[in-house]
């Protein structure tokens, strides 16, 4: 057994090993990605990012401090590209196809009190439907930086 370990068949046990056990190091962080639920999953996948967001218009719609802008909005559509645009940032592999923040809320002026409300009542949605911390951060995080293109033009 030493000797067969020592003989001509040990090279090419030690390439093995170590064709295993790069492998095994390339494959670590794919086989990881893939078996942690991607934000989109933890969000519910495509029902739960629907009712996110329907969610999200009936509260933002009603609620006096964010409703001002909704009078006249084209509902199934407005659904449907934000839809589209939580779906592709947290990775549920959709297209947004809507317009940029600055064209679709240009006109508007909306205020930081509405923009702090409708992100309230995102985070109030995602908390009622018990969304990871790190998922509905990581979404909050993403809508963040959007305030310059929606606040104030
Ligand atoms: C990070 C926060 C926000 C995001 C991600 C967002 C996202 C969107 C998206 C994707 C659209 C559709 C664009 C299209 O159809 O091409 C849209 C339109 C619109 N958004 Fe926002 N929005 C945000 C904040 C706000 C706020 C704070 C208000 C008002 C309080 C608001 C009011 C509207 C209105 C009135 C429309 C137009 C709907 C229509 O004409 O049918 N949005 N928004």
């Amino acid at each position: 057994m030493l000797l067969n370990a020592k003989g001509p068949g040990r090279g090419r046990t030690r390439i093995a090993l170590i064709t295993a056990a790069l492998a095994c190091g390339l494959m670590a962080p794919a086989s990881a990605l893939a078996s942690e639920p991607s934000n989109y999953a933890a969000l519910g996948g495509a029902d739960g990012v629907a009712q996110i967001v329907s969610a999200l218009l009936d509260r933002s719609t009603s609620d006096p401090q964010t409703r001002r802008t909704f009078a006249k909005i084209n509902r199934p559509q407005l659904e449907k590209r934000l839809g589209q645009q939580i779906c592709q940032l947290s990775g549920g592999g959709c297209v947004y196809e809507g317009e940029s923040m600055l064209l679709s809320h240009g006109g508007m002026k909306i205020t930081e009190s509405e923009f702090y409300g409708m992100v309230e009542h995102l985070r109030e949605v995602l908390d009622a439907r018990s969304v990871p911390l790190a998922t509905k951060n990581a979404l909050l995080a993403q809508l963040a930086p959007m305030k310059r293109d929606i606040v104030g033009h």
